[in-house]
């Protein structure tokens, strides 16, 4: 692990504490939400968290609005920073808040979850095709480069029969 990845990461777990340290002294009306610290720390966490994230793509060169990834995965932290806004200042009443505050932290959940997997629809089996996640993994290639590679090796490799049915025979003939 490269130590910006480990900033990467220490921040992501600090903003998560943070985050959720905050929503509990929202709900329970602590006017700890309101000290001095506890407003300026997230900005600093959460600035070097960007600049770690932002050097890791020029890194691993793979960027937001160039790999599906990156992009949902800046977009939900832009709605990340948005729900998050009015779950600790902006919402009108308790409820709003609170609702903001969940949706900030499942939001929160999307983006570990697209960060681990390098995928879009990390929960969506098979929502990426084989030839399209080459694509995204290797950019500037056509998405049709590496068709090959994921071609059955030959007709051994086939399904030869449907699910359920009865196995074939041996093939005996000399
Ligand atoms: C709330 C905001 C963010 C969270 C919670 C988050 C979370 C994570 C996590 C948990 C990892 C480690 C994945 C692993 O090693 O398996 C990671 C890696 C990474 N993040 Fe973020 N991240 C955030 C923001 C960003 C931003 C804004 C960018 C860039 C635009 C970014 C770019 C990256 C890159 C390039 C990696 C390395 C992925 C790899 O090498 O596989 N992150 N992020």
């Amino acid at each position: 692990m490269n130590w910006i990845l480990l900033v990467h990461v220490f921040c992501v777990i600090l903003t998560i504490t943070g985050f959720v340290l905050r929503g509990i002294w929202m709900m329970t009306g602590s006017p700890l939400l309101k000290a001095r610290w506890v407003r300026i720390a997230p900005h600093v966490v959460d600035t070097l968290l960007l600049a770690a994230g932002a050097d890791l793509a020029l890194q691993i060169h793979q960027y937001p609005f160039v790999n599906g990834w990156l992009t949902a995965k800046t977009l939900a932290v832009v709605a990340y920073i948005g729900l998050g806004t009015v779950a600790l200042k902006r919402g009108r009443t308790w409820r709003i808040r609170v609702a903001a505050w969940v949706g900030a932290l499942l939001v929160l959940g999307y983006i570990v979850a697209v960060a681990v997997t390098r995928d879009p629809l990390p929960l969506g089996q098979g929502s990426v095709t084989p030839a399209a996640h080459a694509q995204e993994q290797n950019p500037g290639t056509s998405p049709f480069a590496d068709r090959k590679r994921f071609r059955p090796a030959g007709p051994s490799a086939r399904p030869s029969q449907a699910p359920g049915s009865p196995a074939p025979v041996a093939d005996v003939t000399p």
